[in-house]
């Protein structure tokens, strides 16, 4: 029998011998708030350029001050779940501007897109249903797919290849209920789902299309309202998941819209909303400020993008192969974990955040340094980043 001693010592050799290979992942901790620049404990005054905070609204003011309001209205939270000991009605305002704004019948906020995403699909799935996954959707819907009933089946279609989805949905005419999940824009890739011809396999095959927005949300679309917009497909996508942590003010939480029956469902019979608590009211109060911000002045996501692009162009000028996209992600293939992150860290000596990210987030031998752009960023700042990649990039034979 092993003992508790040995267990302990196996995982601290296992820590170490991350460290070792320069792959272990070091939490940076900052001490003012997220924004184009941040102190960083260590490192001083640093540009960020690896945050979600996409629109640059989790500092603005009206949104912190929303959040202190929300929190001298309703104080720190129920103490309980919803269902049992009531719930604020700043959710259900929050919940039904979002439904709003993504053009659906319902929403039901939680405390993060995770939780969201692991309640969307085995609710939609059901006993006996399918779900059928992009191989590269992100974390929280492949946990999502883990947590489905015993009857259901899982598939998975090889990225954005419309020919292998049709494949997968041609295997399950019997299933009662059909689930096609894919990011709106990847996480790591920053490309676009192809929606309009996954809605069409969808209306083939008689399939539920479920979205995951989280970084398409605020950034495509003409105003912002994510990757159905961005298609012309508003209305018609029958799940949209989404986060609160990114563009809209950068807290944490996430929302799963779509038909007023399904959020009952949801409401009804996802685990993470019937045993565990709701959003933090001040969270409710600074995420539906930071909605309104967008949905006051939705130039910020055309901004957004401008930017993005603008930044892609001037790494394509100094070299670099960023991938291209439409999002605010422009990330670098490097192919080394232990290289991409090196040269995270040679950026942050300069003064410039930007993560590296290696297996097990990214396939192997595809690392990469994962840029993202924020509207708080200047034309000024992203010319001062690319000067630093460059010099980077010559240190270590990138370019
Ligand atoms: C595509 C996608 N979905 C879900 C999440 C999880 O969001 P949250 O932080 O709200 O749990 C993320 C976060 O990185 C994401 O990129």
């Amino acid at each position: 029998m092993s003992t508790v001693a040995e267990y302990y010592k196996k995982l601290a050799d296992e820590m170490q011998s991350l460290r070792d290979a320069g792959t272990y992942k070091e939490l940076r901790y900052l001490q003012t708030p997220m924004d184009a620049y941040t102190e960083m404990e260590g490192y001083g005054r640093t540009m960020i350029m690896s945050s979600n905070n996409y629109l640059g609204l989790s500092n603005l003011p009206e949104v912190k001050e929303a959040g202190k309001a929300g929190i001298d209205k309703y104080g720190a939270g129920t103490a309980s779940v919803r269902f049992i000991c009531g719930t604020f009605d700043i959710h259900r305002e929050l919940e039904q501007e979002i439904a709003s704004f993504l053009k659906t019948e319902a929403c039901l906020t939680y405390v993060s897109c995770w939780s969201a995403n692991e309640s969307a699909i085995p609710v939609a799935c059901g006993a006996e249903g399918v779900v059928i996954s992009d191989e590269l959707n992100h974390a929280s819907i492949i946990d999502g797919c883990r947590l489905i009933a015993k009857g259901v089946q899982k598939a998975r279609y090889k990225h954005s290849d419309m020919a292998d989805l049709e494949a997968q949905l041609k295997q399950f005419p019997n299933a009662p209920v059909r689930l096609i999940v894919t990011d709106g824009v990847f996480s790591m890739e920053g490309d676009v789902a192809k929606l309009p011809e996954i809605v069409a396999l969808a209306k083939k095959y008689e399939a539920l299309v479920m979205v995951d927005e989280s970084h398409a949300t605020g950034v495509i679309g003409k105003t912002g309202r994510g990757t159905a917009e961005y298609y012309g497909l508003e209305g018609q996508i029958d799940i949209i998941s989404g986060t609160l942590g990114k563009a809209l003010g950068g807290a944490a939480g996430g929302f799963v819209a779509g038909r007023k029956c399904f959020v009952e469902a949801l409401i009804q019979k996802s685990r993470p909303q019937l045993f565990s608590n709701a959003l933090p009211p001040t969270v409710a109060c600074s995420a539906l400020a930071a909605l309104r911000v967008l949905e006051r002045e939705p130039e910020r996501a055309q901004r957004l993008r401008d930017k993005a692009s603008y930044l892609r162009n001037k790494l394509k000028e100094a070299g670099f192969k960023p991938l291209d996209g439409d999002g605010a992600i422009v990330p670098i293939i490097v192919g080394d974990d232990a290289f991409a992150i090196s040269i995270s860290n040679k950026l942050l000596k300069k003064g410039l955040f930007v993560t590296g990210f290696g297996f097990p987030v990214v396939p192997r031998g595809t690392a990469r340094i994962r840029c993202q752009v924020s509207d708080a960023l200047e034309l000024k700042d992203l010319d001062w980043a690319v000067e630093q990649f460059k010099e980077v990039g010559k240190e270590v034979g990138l370019i």
